[in-house]
């Protein structure tokens, strides 16, 4: 730390050592591995927060898999969810505060507004330092605060599922108590998906595989489940529950293997708002992958610093809770990886720190 550096920044007392998790992509679960990590220095506008948790999303997989859009970086922090306490400022910082409990965006540089290709480049855990570690060093354009009526765990889910879930009920509209929203898949976007719907007024209806998956959404607020493998029509199941018309907004949360059923189940002038990423190799196609029908599709990606303060507002009204799987302590970071892969499970898996 330069002289200059250590006059400007403020709450910084000594340079304890943390640890970091750091992949090497291609590598399976081989490519995790830790390291010491010096506690970072804030520069100007940026501010360290020591993390207390952090969370798994299909995304990380794919970076450690190299299926995701854009490469890790080698050796890169991994991880975009999580939450901390703000413990150092760099100088001119206004948006954060020592002590603030805070989470970070999912950009680096998304704040407002519409995405462009290039604020899509630059994200935390993939090509900047993420949250599996003892520090992380975040711009204060990307501090978020967290409600504070969640835990840690909670407040450590919300940064990608919640966001992306919540930016895809709300714009370009958002839905409410005349709308019915469609929910397909039930990772943890098909589960923020029907509790912010809830949250809005909607009335719900969900897609699930078991029994056992239907019982646990409708207690989340699901008004009516079909099981999609006792019913493979279900498209015609959400039809017949809507009187024939169809539902104003789909959340289509698994992608190209059930799009043309959501889009069949949609309403005329409805919403398709497709979050499940497609396969590199998308097999047959229709010529029209509208099926001819009058709906909107949008593909979209999380959401800006502005929505995710909009979600933190509804999520303190309402009091909602995220929903949390299992919790591993830090030293057993690997094994939440293998369980997130491996262990179908329902909600959010989370790290903490000790
Ligand atoms: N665009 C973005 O910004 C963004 C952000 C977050 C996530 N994503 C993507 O969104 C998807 C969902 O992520 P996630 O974390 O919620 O969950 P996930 O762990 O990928 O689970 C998806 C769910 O889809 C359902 N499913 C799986 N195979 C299916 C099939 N053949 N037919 C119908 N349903 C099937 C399952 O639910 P049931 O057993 O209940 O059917 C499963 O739990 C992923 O592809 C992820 O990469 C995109």
């Amino acid at each position: 730390m330069s002289e200059g550096q250590k006059a400007m920044s403020e709450g910084q007392k000594q340079n304890a050592n943390g640890v970091a998790y750091q992949l090497e992509p291609l590598r399976g679960f081989d490519g995790l591995s830790t390291r010491v990590q010096e506690m970072p220095v804030p520069g100007p506008h940026q501010v360290v927060v020591r993390v207390r948790a952090t969370s798994l999303n299909r995304r990380d997989i794919m970076l450690m898999e190299g299926t995701y859009p854009m490469p890790a970086r080698p050796g890169v922090v991994p991880l975009v969810d999580g939450v901390g306490e703000v413990i150092a400022r760099g100088s001119g910082v206004t948006r954060a505060a020592l002590g603030d409990r805070v989470t970070g965006t999912y950009y680096v540089a998304w704040n407002d507004g519409p995405q462009t290709q290039a604020l899509g480049q630059e994200q935390y855990g993939a090509n900047h330092e993420g949250w599996l570690a003892t520090y992380v060093l975040l711009d204060e354009d990307s501090v978020v605060h967290v409600p504070p009526h969640l835990t840690d765990e909670e407040a450590a889910a919300l940064t990608c599922a919640g966001l992306v879930a919540w930016a895809a009920l709300t714009k370009p509209l958002p839905v409410g108590p005349a709308d019915t929203v469609l929910t397909v898949g039930s990772g943890p976007v098909g589960l923020f998906a029907i509790q912010h719907a809830t949250m809005l007024g909607a009335r719900v209806i969900s897609i699930t595989s078991s029994p056992e998956k239907a019982e646990r959404l409708r207690k989340l607020g699901a008004d009516e489940v079909v099981n999609r493998k006792q019913t493979p029509e279900w498209e015609q199941a959400v039809l017949d529950l809507t009187d024939g018309l169809g539902v104003q907004r789909v959340v289509d949360a698994v992608g190209h293997l059930t799009l043309p059923k959501s889009l069949a189940a949609t309403a005329y002038n409805g919403d398709v708002v497709l979050i499940g990423a497609f396969p590199a190799e998308r097999g047959q196609e229709s010529a029209d992958p509208l099926g001819g029908k009058y709906v909107g599709l949008r593909r979209i990606a999380v959401g800006s610093r502005a929505d995710f303060e909009s979600m933190n507002r509804t999520i303190a009204e309402h009091g909602l809770r995220p929903v949390i799987d299992r919790v591993y302590p830090f030293e057993q970071a690997v094994d939440a990886y293998r369980y997130f892969e491996t262990g179908d499970p329902f909600g959010k898996v989370v790290i903490t720190l000790p």
